[in-house]
């Protein structure tokens, strides 16, 4: 493969390190964009698989028997057919199926059409911990797809210079966000320059799931906040407040907004605390991992009290701690897991994400595990981590449900 710019690559004879560095970050930009174009052509953009009778009938607990004989009878939207006959839908045909079925039966429309309704709030949940690595993204990641396959409508916004959640759902940071494309573009301090968030959601190829995509500009924020508290500049409301009022531009459009915070506790995360509803910990069990957690909340302790002084209210439907990339048969781990779950109790959810090579290898391909068709890996791997992260979603549902009043 021939090099980019190779030129570019050999050094002028004095160069001082801020030049280097910003020599090789254009070189080796430069390289990824070429990569990229030929690894993912503009033309092949992410796609979502579609799904079989009996995985469109677990997600929307229409019979199996109902769906082919709708079929069959030319009722409701037409699947297609595999080389082998099986019938397949598409996620966009599975939610037309829900609204027939809530029309048809509104008794139960909540069962096939489960989006909030009057009265219940928008739930903003924020996945967290500053410890990196500790699967914040990949959970967002699962929990997103978990919920639109179920029927939700999902924002996800990414909050992390890294972006890694934005490339997940195709959106490469280097490459697909512009200038002014990402959640600064509704939080800066300059009102010339700020857009509402409404003009920087994106669809993403996963209906029900719109995305605020990031890349590094987001620093923007880090680096502007603490100078404008300082002069007392800027326009509009103090920084924490900024997240929560451009999401409340949007409120009527979702369910769940997930966000995705970086391995830090800046002026971001703190913001995606405070417009949060919601919030889940992750935490990989082993010791130098808690000892970074226990740094992180006190650290957030002594933030979230300064943030009350100022007369900011904090009020949370749930904060629950979500043990990650868990192995069940390492000892060292499982007293972690025990010790968590006697200090915390039930604040600890009860499933684990299980450590799982089909999570990484998934992850690796930038795809969740409900993405993979069943074969494309070891189908008993995939069929234990399916299980894990499943219930994993479920607790994760079960709370967002009862922080609406539903039973
Ligand atoms: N259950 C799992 N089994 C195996 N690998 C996992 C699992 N969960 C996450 N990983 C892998 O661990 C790595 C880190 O995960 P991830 O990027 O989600 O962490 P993060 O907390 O978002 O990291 P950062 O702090 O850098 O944002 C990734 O390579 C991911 O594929
Ligand atoms: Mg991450």
């Amino acid at each position: 493969m021939a090099i980019a710019n190779r030129t570019e690559t050999l050094a002028p004879s004095k160069e001082n390190a801020a030049s280097k560095i910003a020599r090789h970050a254009t070189v080796l930009s430069g390289q990824l964009q070429q990569l990229r174009t030929r690894m993912y052509p503009p033309k092949s953009e992410k796609m979502l698989r579609q799904f079989l009778t009996n995985e469109v009938s677990k997600l929307t607990s229409i019979p199996d028997s109902t769906l082919k004989l709708m079929s069959s009878e030319g009722r409701g939207p037409v699947p297609s057919r595999l080389e082998n006959n099986h019938r397949v839908y598409t996620l966009a045909q599975i939610n037309e199926l829900r609204e027939l079925f809530a029309k048809q039966k509104p008794a139960e429309a909540l069962r096939f059409l489960p989006r909030r309704r009057p009265g219940e709030h928008l739930q903003v949940m924020a996945i967290a911990n500053f410890k990196g690595g500790s699967a914040k993204t990949t959970t967002c990641v699962h929990l997103a797809h978990y919920l639109a396959l179920h029927g939700y409508r999902v924002l996800a916004l990414d909050l992390d210079p890294q972006a890694s959640l934005s490339a997940m759902f195709g959106a490469q940071p280097e490459i697909d966000v512009g200038a002014n494309e990402t959640i600064y573009a509704a939080l800066r301090y300059d009102a010339t320059e700020r857009r509402s968030i409404r003009e920087i959601i994106r669809k993403t190829y996963f209906d029900g799931i719109d995305l605020v995509p990031g890349n590094l500009e987001v620093m923007e924020y880090e680096h502007e906040t603490p100078r404008v508290l300082a002069q007392r500049s800027g326009s509009g409301a103090i920084f924490f407040e900024r997240l929560k009022l451009a999401l409340a531009e949007v409120e009527e459009d979702y369910d769940i907004v997930i966000l995705d915070t970086p391995p830090s506790l800046g002026f971001l995360t703190l913001s995606a605390i405070y417009a949060a509803t919601s919030m889940i910990i992750t935490v990989h069990p082993a010791m130098l991992d808690v000892a970074s957690m226990s740094q992180f909340l006190l650290m957030m302790g002594d933030l979230i009290s300064v943030l009350d002084e100022s007369g900011a209210q904090l009020d949370q439907d749930f904060i629950r701690y979500l043990i990650t990339r868990h192995d069940p048969n390492d000892a060292p781990q499982s007293q972690v897991v025990a010790m968590l779950r006697h200090l915390f109790g039930t604040d600890v959810l009860l499933p684990t994400a299980i450590e799982s090579t089909a999570v990484e290898a998934a992850g690796l391909a930038k795809r969740s595990l409900y993405e993979l068709e069943m074969g494309q890996i070891g189908r008993d791997t995939h069929k234990r981590a399916r299980e894990a992260v499943d219930a994993v979603n479920e607790a994760i549902v079960h709370l967002i449900n009862t922080s609406w009043g539903r039973g």
